[in-house]
């Protein structure tokens, strides 16, 4: 059932293995790119209590010691206070060059562990070992690195890429659902991207997938993992095409913002609205046909997922001021707004060509259903 992505970047190439009980193979597939038997793994308290020892065991079976430095779980953990205190502690632990260090968890984890690898001894190399849906089908993979600033999400980073990726499709399995569904907001949003006929899959086979059927997780988590890296192989640093990957982003940003980043609304969540905003505003604006918003929010709805504005608790602000939201997205580019819109399922396309107008009107008819 295992499945190999390779992500094509010249010296920076790397594989993502995807797969049931990948952490007890962890040693071996590790071991191949380590000097010395060891690394130094960094965790948070939700995953090291679920999983620490099953990675020990499984680096221990190929000879590898481990070390470990485990965080507190949340959003709050990709901060300065935690950045230094991880490259602080990797240095304590005297990880050298050419030793390699392991991110084990979700995408705060990911992001944190990989720009303090970027940036230790003027980077080593790293292993992201993903653990939320989320974080396997999105953050560990591409590259991008970093922590939040007061000013915003992600606005301190670098571009560093794994040397291996290992997406333990068990691990999903001691996730709630509401985080799983999240994760499944980004595994729609690759279909609706750029693959009608993964849209299709996923309409069929959905809740076999959030159900825990292996099979299909497995075949979800690759077909995603496969979308990004063909996308990130075409353009690493985000130049053009990895722009797509955006979709739903723009709204999601607003209304993460508007509920002030908490439980309020999950990321994936935003994505997952967002997304059905986007179809909208594309069918408006001409571009799509109007059964194609209707079919993506069916999709999110049968999965039990936040599809309409009236699914996030509590009052939002007006559409102007959404707008206005929006406005401060670090993806702005000379004050225009950027868009990810599209012609049907399966054909999105990136635009600042989007009167301000058609937005305010999407949003004002969403909100209209609070
Ligand atoms: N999550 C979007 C990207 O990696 O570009």
């Amino acid at each position: 059932m295992h499945q190999t992505v390779h992500v094509e970047l010249g010296e920076r190439s790397y594989d993502v293995e995807i797969g049931p009980d990948l952490l007890a193979q962890a040693g071996i597939r590790i071991a191949p790119l380590l000097r010395r038997p060891k690394v130094a793994v960094v965790t948070d308290e939700n995953v090291g209590a679920l999983h620490l020892d099953a990675l020990r065991d499984g680096l221990a079976s190929a000879g590898i010691e481990m070390t470990s430095l485990t965080l507190p779980a949340g959003e709050s953990t990709k901060s300065w206070p935690h950045f230094e205190r991880t490259v602080e502690w990797l240095l304590a632990e005297k990880v050298e060059r050419r030793d390699v260090v392991i991110a084990f968890g979700g995408g705060v984890i990911g992001d944190l562990v990989g720009f303090a690898a970027a940036v230790l001894r003027r980077g080593v190399r790293f292993v992201q070992i993903p653990t939320s849906l989320l974080a396997q089908v999105d953050s560990s993979v591409g590259g991008k690195t970093g922590i939040n600033a007061p000013q915003g999400k992600n606005l301190i980073g670098a571009f560093h890429q794994p040397s291996l990726v290992l997406a333990d499709t068990s691990v999903l399995g001691t996730m709630t659902q509401r985080d799983f569904l999240s994760g499944y907001g980004e595994v729609v949003k690759y279909g609706l991207l750029g693959d009608s006929d993964f849209f299709d899959w996923l309409e069929t086979n959905g809740t076999d997938v959030s159900g825990g059927d292996m099979a299909a997780r497995v075949r979800a988590v690759t077909r995603s993992v496969q979308m990004k890296a063909d996308i990130v192989a075409r353009d690493e640093t985000e130049q053009g095409d990895r722009a797509l990957l955006n979709l739903g982003h723009t709204f999601c940003h607003a209304l993460e913002a508007a509920t002030g980043y908490s439980d309020r609304l999950l990321h994936g969540e935003g994505v997952a609205i967002g997304c059905a905003l986007a179809f909208e505003l594309s069918s408006r604006l001409g571009l799509c046909s109007q059964e194609d918003p209707s079919r993506v929010r069916a999709h999110l709805r049968a999965m039990g997922m936040k599809t309409d504005l009236a699914d996030i608790p509590g009052d939002l602000p007006s559409a102007e001021a959404l707008v206005d939201l929006m406005a401060q997205d670090k993806k702005v580019i000379d004050g225009q707004l950027r868009f990810i819109l599209a012609r049907g399922i399966g054909q999105a396309f990136v635009t600042s060509d989007v009167p301000r107008d058609a937005v305010i009107s999407v949003l004002e008819d969403a909100l209209a259903t609070v």
